[in-house]
C-alpha cells in the first residue's frame, strides 16, 4: 500500500526502515475501534456541515461494510500499509472514492491513535474485572467449602497461629477485590475522549468534541489537545493495576506449588491442571501455577518499558509513543490468560484436611492462646508471654505438645492454671474465639463470604 503521508517527500522509503516502522502487525487488532472512532468522527463532520451529508453516507456505509468484510474474514487485513488507520482509510477510498478522502478532515493520526487505545482498553479493563471476579467466585466457593478447616497460619514462613484455609483462601478474594476497584476507578481516567486534539493544537474547523465523545460512549473530554496526544498515563496506569493483580496472584501460587509437595501435602491440584516429567514417572507438577509465578516479571517488564517510553519525552507525539501498544496488550493478554487459568484450577482444588490440622497440631501455635488464658486470669499479657514461652522450651525439651502436658506440670510454671486450660488450647476452640472483625472464627469468615459475594455481584 502507498504511504498516506506521501506529498511533501515521495513516500519511498527504504524497505528495512518501512518494516521499521510499520505497527500494524501488532496495532491491527484495534481494527473495530478505528472503525468505530471513524464512524463517530464522520457523524460529527455532517452534524457540523463540515462535510456534505450525502459523503458521510457513503463513509458510514463503506467503514460499515469494511467492519462486516473483516468480521466474516471476507476482507484481510493487509500487513504492508504502515497501520491499522492507513489500512482501513486507504480501504474505504479504494471502495467508495473521492468522498472516502475526506474522512480524515480535522483529525491526525496522534488523536486517532489515542482513542482507538483508549477504547480498546476499555474492552481489555472489562474482560479483566470479569475474570477476577470468575476468580474470586472461584476462591470464595473455597473458602465455603472449607470454612472449618483448621491449618497452621503462617509469618516467616514458621507456624504462627491457628486459622482456617476458608479465611486464608478469603484474603486473596479481598486482594483481588481491591484489584477490580482499582481497574474499575482507572477505567473512568481512560474513557476520557482525546479525539479532536488533532495533530497537537486543535483544528480551525467548527468541530464538536463532545458530540464525538457521547457517540463512543465517552464521559468526558480531555480539556487540552497537547495533552490529548500526548497523554499515555491511561497506559502505564492500567499496566500498574495489572501488575499489582500480578503481584497477588504469584502469591496464590507460590502458596499452592507450596502447599501441594510432598513436604506440605495441604492440597491436591486435580490432575487436569498438573504435568508430569519426561523422565521421573512419579511426578506431578504444578507447572500452570509456576508458569503464573514467572508471567509477573513479564508484566512488570511492561510497566517498566511504558514508563520508560515515556520518561523524559518532549510534546506532544513522538514516535517512541507507539511502543506502547507492545507494552500493554501483552501485559493484558498475560493477566487474561494467568486468571482464566487460575480459576479453573482453583475450584479443582482439594483440600487434605487431615494434613492441615496435623501440621497445626505440630509447632506450638496455640502458644498465643495459652499467654491468652493466663491474662485473662488476671496476669499482665507480657509476664504470662514469658511464662508461655518457658512451657514451649520445656515442652520442646520434654518433647511434648502443649496439651500433652499434665496440669501438675502446667501448675510448676503457675498456680493459675486449671483444667479448664485444655479447652482454651483446643486448635478448633483457638479458631472460633477469633471472632473479632475479619478474624479466623466460622461466623466471621461467614461475614466476609457474604461481603464479597455481595460486591462481585
Ligand atoms: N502507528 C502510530 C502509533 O502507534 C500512529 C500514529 C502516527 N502518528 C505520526 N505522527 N506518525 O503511534
Amino acid at each position: 500500500m502507498g504511504k498516506i503521508w506521501a506529498g511533501r517527500t515521495s513516500g519511498e522509503i527504504n524497505e528495512t526502515a518501512d518494516e521499521f516502522n510499520s505497527s500494524i502487525m501488532f496495532d491491527s487488532r484495534m481494527w473495530r475501534e478505528d472503525i468505530a472512532g471513524s464512524i463517530a468522527h464522520t457523524a460529527m463532520l455532517a452534524a457540523k456541515g463540515i462535510i456534505p451529508q450525502a459523503d458521510a453516507e457513503l463513509i458510514t456505509e463503506g467503514l460499515s461494510g469494511i467492519l462486516g468484510d473483516i468480521e466474516s474474514g471476507k476482507l484481510d487485513i493487509d500487513t504492508s500499509a504502515e497501520d491499522i488507520h492507513t489500512f482501513i482509510e486507504q480501504t474505504l477510498t479504494a471502495r467508495i472514492g473521492e468522498a472516502g478522502k475526506m474522512l480524515h478532515t480535522a483529525r491526525s493520526r496522534n488523536d486517532q491513535v489515542a482513542l482507538d487505545l483508549r477504547l480498546y482498553l476499555k474492552g481489555e479493563t472489562d474482560q479483566v474485572i470479569g475474570e477476577i471476579k470468575t476468580l474470586i467466585s472461584a476462591l470464595t466457593d473455597k473458602a465455603e467449602e472449607y470454612k472449618a478447616a483448621v491449618m497452621p497460619g503462617y509469618t516467616h514462613l514458621q507456624r504462627a497461629q491457628p486459622v482456617t484455609f476458608g479465611h486464608h483462601l478469603m484474603a486473596y478474594s479481598m486482594m483481588l477485590l481491591r484489584d477490580a476497584e482499582r481497574l474499575s476507578d482507572a477505567r473512568k481516567r481512560l474513557l476520557v475522549s482525546p479525539i479532536g486534539s488533532c495533530a497537537l493544537a486543535g483544528t480551525t474547523y467548527d468541530t464538536d468534541r463532545f458530540f464525538e465523545a457521547k457517540e463512543l460512549g465517552m464521559a468526558a473530554v480531555c480539556k487540552n489537545s497537547i495533552d490529548g496526544v500526548a497523554d499515555r498515563d491511561f497506559c502505564i496506569e492500567l499496566c500498574a493495576d495489572l501488575s499489582i493483580i500480578m503481584a497477588h496472584i504469584s502469591r496464590l501460587c507460590e502458596e499452592l506449588i507450596l502447599w501441594s509437595s510432598w513436604e506440605f501435602k495441604f492440597i491436591e491440584i486435580s490432575d487436569d491442571f498438573t504435568t508430569g516429567s519426561s523422565i521421573m514417572p512419579q511426578k506431578n507438577n504444578p507447572d500452570m501455577a509456576e508458569l503464573i509465578r514467572g508471567k509477573t516479571g513479564r508484566v512488570y517488564g511492561d510497566l517498566i518499558a511504558l514508563l520508560t517510553m515515556i520518561k523524559g519525552l518532549p510534546l506532544a507525539y513522538n514516535k517512541d509513543m507507539q511502543e506502547d501498544k507492545e507494552s500493554i496488550f501483552d501485559a493484558f493478554d498475560t493477566v487474561k490468560s494467568c486468571l482464566e487459568v487460575l480459576s479453573g484450577m482453583i475450584s479443582g482444588i482439594k483440600a487434605n484436611t487431615g494434613n492441615m490440622l496435623e501440621a497445626a497440631k505440630g509447632g506450638f501455635i496455640n502458644a498465643t492462646d495459652l499467654a491468652d488464658y493466663l491474662t485473662k486470669k488476671g496476669v499482665p499479657f507480657r509476664t504470662a508471654y514469658k511464662l508461655s514461652g518457658e512451657i514451649v522450651s520445656f515442652c520442646v525439651k520434654n518433647k511434648k505438645t502443649l496439651d500433652e502436658m499434665s496440669i501438675e506440670e502446667y501448675k510448676t510454671f503457675s498456680e493459675e492454671f486449671g483444667d479448664d486450660l485444655y479447652e482454651a488450647i483446643d486448635l478448633k476452640n483457638c479458631v472460633d474465639r477469633r471472632n473479632s472483625y475479619g478474624g479466623t472464627s466460622i461466623a466471621s469468615v461467614e461475614k466476609q463470604i457474604e461481603y464479597v459475594k455481595k460486591a462481585i455481584q
